[in-house]
C-alpha cells in the first residue's frame, strides 16, 4: 500500500481506527476524517508512522457537502491524488417504527445515506482524472437484511447499496471499483448509545473488519471484490 493515498472517513471509529492502524503499518499515505478534531489528533499520535507528512487529518462533518469538498481538496493539495476512499462513518438509531421521530429519520438519512453519497461523489470526481480508484462503503448486513427496531437505519443502509451499485456502473469505464461490506455486529463504540440488548462478546472485532477491507484493497488489479459479507458465528443471515 506504500504508493496509495487512502481517505478514511470515520477514521476515529472502531472500524475506521483499526483500519487506519493497519494502513499506516503498510506505509499508505492517509487522509483521516471525522468531526471530533481532538479524537483525530489522538489517533494520529498513536499511528506507527515515521514521517509526519504521511498523515493529514481533516475535521469534517460529512453531512455538509461543502466540508466534503474541502476534505477532498486538502487531500489533493497534500498528496496530488486519491486512490482509495473508505466510508466508515455512520451511526445507528434503533427504535420501533412508531417511535421514530422525523429528526431520527433525518439523522440516519443525512449521515449514513447522504454523507456517504457526498463522499463517494466527491472522491469519484478526483479519481476519474487518473482513471483509477477504489471506493469502499461499509454498509453492514442491515443494508441487505431486516431487523426489528432498525427501520430508519435499514432505510439509510439499503439506500447506500442502491446508490453504490448505480455509481459503480457509471464509473467502471473510469477504472473506479466499488466494494460493499456487509459486516454483522462489530464490537465498537457504535453500540455504546444503541438502545438494544446485544452481546458484544460474540460480535466480530474491528480488526476482522479491517482485515477484510485490506483484503479488498490488495486484490489483484483485474479483480473487483464487489461484495464482502462476514457475520459472527452466533448470528448468521441466509
Ligand atoms: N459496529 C457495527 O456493528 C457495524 C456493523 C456493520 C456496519 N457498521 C457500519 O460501519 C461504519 C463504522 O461503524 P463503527 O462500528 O466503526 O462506528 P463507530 O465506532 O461509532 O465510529 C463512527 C465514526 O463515524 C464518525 N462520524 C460520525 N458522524 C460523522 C459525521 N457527521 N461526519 C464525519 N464523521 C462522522 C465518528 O467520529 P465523530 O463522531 O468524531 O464524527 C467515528 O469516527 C458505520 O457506517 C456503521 O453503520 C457497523
Amino acid at each position: 500500500m506504500q504508493d496509495k493515498v487512502v481517505v478514511v472517513v470515520g477514521a476515529t471509529g472502531g472500524i475506521g481506527s483499526a483500519l487506519t492502524h493497519k494502513l499506516a503499518q503498510e506505509g499508505a499515505s492517509l487522509v483521516l476524517a471525522a468531526r471530533n478534531s481532538s479524537r483525530l489528533a489522538v489517533l494520529v499520535s498513536e499511528l506507527p508512522i515515521t514521517q509526519a507528512e504521511q498523515v493529514l487529518s481533516v475535521p469534517t462533518d460529512i453531512t455538509n457537502p461543502a466540508q466534503v469538498e474541502t476534505l477532498m481538496s486538502k487531500a489533493i493539495s497534500q498528496f496530488g491524488k486519491i486512490d482509495v476512499l473508505v466510508n466508515a462513518a455512520g451511526a445507528a438509531v434503533m427504535k420501533q417504527y412508531n417511535k421514530i421521530e422525523p429528526a431520527d429519520l433525518d439523522a440516519m438519512l443525512d449521515l449514513n445515506l447522504k454523507g456517504s453519497f457526498y463522499t463517494a461523489q466527491a472522491a469519484a470526481e478526483v479519481m476519474k482524472e487518473k482513471k483509477a480508484g477504489h471506493i469502499c462503503n461499509i454498509v453492514g448486513i442491515l443494508g441487505k437484511h431486516s431487523m426489528v427496531m432498525a427501520s430508519a437505519y435499514c432505510a439509510s443502509k439499503f439506500g447506500v447499496v442502491g446508490f453504490s451499485k448505480c455509481m459503480a456502473e457509471e464509473l467502471k469505464r473510469y477504472g473506479i471499483k466499488f466494494t460493499l461490506f456487509y459486516f454483522g455486529g462489530v464490537d465498537s463504540p457504535f453500540w455504546d448509545s444503541a438502545n438494544l440488548k446485544v452481546d458484544r462478546s460474540k460480535m466480530l472485532t474491528p480488526e476482522t473488519a479491517a482485515n477484510a477491507i485490506l483484503f479488498a484493497l490488495k486484490a489483484d488489479p483485474q479483480a473487483v471484490p464487489m461484495e464482502i459479507n462476514i457475520q459472527p458465528e452466533s448470528h448468521l443471515f441466509f
